[in-house]
């Protein structure tokens, strides 16, 4: 680990999709600097075998929650940050795939993907307006992918549903800079996490190799994520708001 185990003692963080992958690594990390972690999880198993590997640091803490939309996300996240007498800090890992024509992309599919990713972001961000959610000096990181700034077959949605994350981002920075509360985002090239693996099931070998040189230093691993979004979350980023950090091994370069 290249931050000091006492980083982040004393400050407690939100983690969205803390029972999987990118959301669970960076949960990991994140007590690993000495933070109490709030760990938001759909499957109670999973966000329960996630809190047990955060170590006895710290309370941390297990949240089950499913995502359905912006007002019932701003519920959650309020009665959780207050419950716990408010955070520094949120990380937004909660989300879904979604690799189809846009022939085949109905409403429902659609309502999914932006229920788990965008809408859950709005909530979060209207919990953050409210009292007794974030301390002033605050920063929030959301789950964004190279998806959102190129082009690719069969990412019609998702990539709109990542570039919707970025402009929110941008916005929500300038409204809540009077209070130095820090938004930006992390457009993650490939990872290979759950997510990764069902995508790779889903394509013959030689695409996903493909696609795997498309990434100038291979695909990535969970942890190269929560490095990027500890960095965010912490002090060390005070003067970065407003921006989308791109974290994915070159995919984006040429
Ligand atoms: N892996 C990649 O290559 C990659 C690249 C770019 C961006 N990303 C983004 O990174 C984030 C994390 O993905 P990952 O790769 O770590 O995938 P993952 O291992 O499948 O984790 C996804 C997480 O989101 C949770 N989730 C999904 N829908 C939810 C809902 N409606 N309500 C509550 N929780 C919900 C899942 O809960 P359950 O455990 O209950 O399913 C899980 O904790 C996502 O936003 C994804 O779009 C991933």
């Amino acid at each position: 680990m290249i931050f000091d185990s006492k980083a982040l003692s004393g400050q407690t963080f939100l983690v969205t999709g803390a029972s999987s992958g990118i959301g669970r690594a960076t949960a990991q990390l994140l007590a690993a600097c000495g933070a109490r972690i709030l760990a938001m999880g759909r499957d109670e198993a999973r966000t329960s075998e996630s809190v047990g590997s955060l170590g006895t640091n710290a309370d941390h803490v297990a949240i089950i929650t499913a995502f359905e939309d912006a007002d019932s996300a701003a519920q959650q996240v309020k009665e959780a940050a207050v419950t716990a007498g408010g955070v520094d800090g949120i990380f937004h890992a909660a989300g879904l795939e979604l690799i189809l024509p846009v022939k085949m992309t109905k409403q429902s599919s659609l309502d999914k993907l932006f229920a788990a990713s965008v809408n859950t972001a709005f909530g979060i961000a209207r919990a953050m307006a409210m009292k007794d959610v974030i301390r002033d000096g605050g920063s929030l990181v959301l789950m964004s992918s190279a998806a959102g700034l190129r082009g690719q077959a069969g990412m019609t949605a998702y990539s709109a549903s990542k570039a919707a994350i970025d402009g929110l981002s941008r916005s929500l920075a300038v409204e809540l800079a009077p209070r130095k509360i820090r938004v930006n985002s992390v457009a993650s090239g490939a990872v290979e996490t759950a997510m990764h693996g069902r995508l790779a099931s889903s394509l013959p070998p030689a695409a996903m190799q493909a696609y795997e040189e498309k990434h100038l230093l291979g695909f990535g691993r969970t942890e190269d994520i929560a490095n990027a979004v500890t960095f965010l979350l912490s002090p060390a980023s005070r003067w970065i708001t407003g921006t989308t950090m791109v974290v994915d091994g070159g995919f984006t370069v040429r």
